[in-house]
């Protein structure tokens, strides 16, 4: 349309930094999707601005917006957006990308910095856009987001969800991630349907798109999403890292339930959920850590075994325990079976401890500013 705005060329903001390098100063580089901007943002860009004497940002096209998070994003055009941002006293230049990651861009432009939000860490950020930082001799800052405010919770007010706490809606708001077979979070489902778990599940996700898991979780019609964790099946992407703490952020959820998830959650996930994530796992904790705990138990010729829920940390089935409880191993035990029993605890005991979480109230947790 003709009275759209018209964004940068990526030539033009490449001799805007060429014409600042031949002075000795520095530009500044951010990219994102900003569909709704709030103060958060402003102050975001204000700081980013400060790190150098002129930034650009790149925005998210409306396309790879939508494959970032999702079919009812953006808000508003990439057009209008950019008018937007355009206007605003830290921005110097905008120019709008169609990849769902700015390495081509950052390739193009060779920006002196590239400033991030925080809900990024350095190790978090997607792996080529790192190498092509690094290759361009960019400076990489990570810069705090501003608390509170957030576009995912402008969108839940508008809604008309407020700003729903366990407090408010008197219910427990989860994230279910599991790999395989699912039984766990059925058994959450089935003690919410019973009225023995004060909860609902605002949202499913698991790294295996074929899994039992994500059956059961259709089946009660659940939102069932798939993240794509890259090729080692225990490790999740740095990418992928950033996709599962942007689907939780979205959902709202007050916690994070590990219930067979095989992959190893870290930054920023770790950081913003601390204290709010638990895992369950087949042994009396800290014995049998890792892969294949009632194997273990009953080559070690242990009498008895069990399940155990405990908080998630950067350290491996080894943050804070929750609770546990015993199973017999009995003679003549294969893992099998053994593990079967054990699950059978496992199904009373997470709902056990989340009531009783939901009961004594959750740690207050900060907002992000995305
Ligand atoms: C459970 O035994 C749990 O302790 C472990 O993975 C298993 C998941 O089982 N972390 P399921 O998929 O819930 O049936």
């Amino acid at each position: 349309m003709p009275d759209d705005y018209t964004p940068a060329t990526i030539a033009a903001v490449r001799r805007l930094r060429d014409t600042l390098d031949q002075e000795g100063k520095k530009l500044v580089f951010t990219n994102g999707c900003f569909d709704l901007l709030h103060a958060g943002h402003v102050r975001y860009l204000e700081q980013a601005r400060a790190l150098g004497d002129a930034m650009v940002v790149a925005l998210n096209s409306d396309e790879s917006v939508r494959a970032l998070k999702g079919p009812d994003r953006p808000l508003n055009t990439e057009c209008d957006r950019a008018e937007v941002m355009s206007a605003l006293r830290a921005v110097d230049a905008v120019v709008v990308f169609d990849d769902e990651r700015a390495t081509s861009l950052i390739e193009a432009i060779r920006p002196h910095v590239y400033a991030k939000g925080g809900d990024y860490t350095v190790e978090s950020l997607n792996r080529e856009e790192r190498t092509a930082l690094e290759v361009a001799g960019t400076q990489i800052s990570i810069l705090p987001l501003v608390p509170g405010r957030s576009t995912t919770r402008t969108i839940n007010k508008m809604q008309g969800g407020g700003e729903s706490t366990p407090a408010s809606s008197g219910l427990l708001r989860l994230a279910v991630l599991g790999s395989g077979a699912g039984s766990n979070l059925r058994a959450i489902i089935a003690a919410i349907a019973d009225n023995k778990l004060k909860a609902e599940i605002a949202v499913t996700l698991t790294d295996q798109a074929n899994s039992s898991f994500r059956e059961i979780a259709r089946a009660a019609g659940l939102p069932a999403l798939f993240v794509d964790g890259g090729e080692n099946p225990r490790k999740l992407s740095d990418a992928a890292q950033k996709e599962v703490f942007e689907h939780l952020e979205r959902a709202r959820v007050d916690v994070v339930v590990l219930a067979g998830f095989m992959r190893i959650l870290k930054e920023p996930v770790i950081s913003a959920y601390a204290g709010r994530i638990v895992n369950v796992h087949p042994s009396l904790l800290p014995k049998f850590k890792g892969a294949n705990a009632p194997q273990l138990a009953i080559e070690d010729g242990e009498l008895e075994s069990g399940c155990t829920v405990h908080l998630v940390t950067a350290e491996i089935d080894g943050g804070r325990i929750l609770a546990q409880a015993k199973v017999r191993v009995n003679i003549g035990d294969t893992a099998e079976k053994l593990h079967a029993r054990i699950k059978v605890e496992e199904h009373k005991l997470l709902s056990q401890v989340l009531n009783e979480w939901r009961e004594r109230g959750l740690p207050v947790r900060g907002a992000g500013a995305s």
